[in-house]
Formats: structure tokens, sequence, C-alpha cells
């Protein structure tokens, strides 16, 4: 399996790439030029193709022959990063190539999804203010997501919950909408945020799905699976 990770250099990016290669995958990987230094340690495993991730040549080039694709949306600046980023990868990914995206819990794929009043002030506020700096566009993110969820591509959306460092505690679970209470301790383990995000390419349950992840070890997963376990029930 050849795949490519766009935003290679970033936590995420890293993490994905060490995960793809324990794999014994083929990776190329996608960073600014000025952060090609951040992945040395993988000198010589791993393709570099050095530019924005929102160009569409340097896109072109490096997801040719690939099966799939793993992108970090991060929604920079005030021009539509992501959603050039997105967009590059919708259009130039190989037709049956597995697509995988990352963003964080404020996406939302149906308008189902039920916010903590905390979520909802650091949109609010965070959002316009953070736009008025020029420094994050929250609303590219929105767009980029838009556009992977009307393509008919094989993508999957993960999205992220609050997220720390630490050693990995396993595969992180899902599900379809922020609010439900497996979800309620909103954290992660930034290692298994790229272990879902790698794991998702072989997964084509995963397929037109936008999971919303949190820690397998956090308390309301282990509450939930504790639910379960004693229901004889499973899923999501
Ligand atoms: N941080 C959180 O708490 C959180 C929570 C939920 C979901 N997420 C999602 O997780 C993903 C990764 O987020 P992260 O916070 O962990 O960050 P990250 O992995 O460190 O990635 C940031 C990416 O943005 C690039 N970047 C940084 N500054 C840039 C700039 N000025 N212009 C263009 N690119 C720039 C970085 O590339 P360089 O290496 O070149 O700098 C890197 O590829 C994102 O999709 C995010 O939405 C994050």
């Amino acid at each position: 399996m050849k795949v490519c990770v766009v935003g290679a250099s970033g936590k995420l990016g890293q993490y994905m790439v060490r995960h793809a290669l324990d794999r014994g995958y083929e990776v190329v990987g996608v960073c600014r030029e000025k952060s090609v230094g951040k992945l040395d340690a993988f000198k010589g495993r791993i393709t570099v193709v050095p530019g924005a991730t929102d160009d569409r040549e340097v896109i072109e080039k490096a997801v040719a022959g690939c099966d799939g694709v793993l992108t970090v949306l991060a929604p920079w600046g005030v021009h539509g990063y992501s959603t050039g980023t997105a967009q590059a990868v919708l259009d130039y990914a190989p037709k049956d190539a597995r697509l995988v995206f990352s963003c964080g819990w404020h996406i939302s794929k149906d308008g189902k999804d039920r916010y903590s009043f905390k979520l909802k002030l650091i949109v609010g506020l965070f959002g316009p203010i953070a736009r008025l700096l020029r420094f994050v566009d929250i609303n590219d993110q929105v767009e980029a997501c838009r556009r992977v969820f009307a393509s008919d591509t094989r993508w999957t959306v993960v999205r992220g919950s609050d997220l720390e460092e630490g050693e990995s505690q396993g595969l992180p679970v899902w599900s379809r909408h922020v609010g439900d209470p497996i979800l309620r301790s909103n954290i992660t383990r930034r290692v298994d945020f790229a272990l879902f995000m790698v794991e998702a390419l072989e997964n084509d349950e995963l397929i037109h799905e936008a999971p919303a992840i949190v820690g397998c070890q956090t308390p309301s997963a282990l509450a939930h699976a504790g639910a379960i376990g004693a229901q004889g029930n499973a899923g999501h």
C-alpha cells in the first residue's frame, strides 16, 4: 500500500508517518519547504515532496499512484488554505484511493451534533477573533469538509476531540454525533488520533462516515464499554 501524508511535518502528520511505516506502507509526505528538516528522522524511508499543501501541482505529484491519502486539514490564514488542500486532494488522488481527512469536533456532517456551551463559546468567540487577526479561519475547515462530504470519493473525515500528548492507549472509540455520552470525556492522545486515521485506510465501514473520536481509556469510553458489556450489545 502506498500512502501520502499531506501535512506530514506537523505533530499529527509525524505520528501518521510512523504508524504507516510500522505497517510496512510506502510513504510520501508533503510539507512546507521550511519544515522538511522536521522529517529528518524518517530520512531514506519516506519520499518528501516539499511545498504548500494547497499547491495543486505539489499535490498532483505527491498523490500519484497512492492507494490512500491522509490529509491534515489546518485552516491557516484567511485565503482558503484548508479548502485548497482538500480540493487538490479530491481532484488529483487516484479514483479508488481511500481519502482520510482530519478536523475537529466543530465540523458537522448532518447538523445533528449537540455541542457543549464551552465548545460553542470557543468557536463563537475564538473564530471571529482569529479571523480578524488573519491567523486562522475556522470557516475554511468547514468549507473544506463540505466539499469532501459532497464528493464521490471514498472519504472519511475524522473529527478529533481535545488532544494531549503521551503514550498510545490504543485505538480511539468513535460515535456519529458529538454530544453522545461515549464522547463526554473529550480527550484523545494525539498519537492515537493518528492511529485512527491510519487504521481508517483499511476500514471500509468508515467510508462516508465522519467519526467523532475519544480516547479508548477515557472515563466516558470505559463507562460506555461497561454498559455495552452489561447489555451484551454493541454498536454506534
Ligand atoms: N490541536 C487540537 O487540540 C486539535 C483538536 C481537535 C482536532 N484537531 C485537528 O488535528 C489536526 C492536527 O492539528 P494539530 O493541532 O495537532 O496540529 P499539527 O499536527 O501540528 O499540524 C499543523 C499543520 O499545519 C501546518 N502549519 C502550521 N503553521 C502553518 C502556516 N502558517 N501555514 C501553513 N501551514 C501551517 C504544519 O506544518 P509545518 O510543519 O510546516 O509547520 C502542520 O502540517 C487538524 O486537522 C486539527 O483540526 C486539533
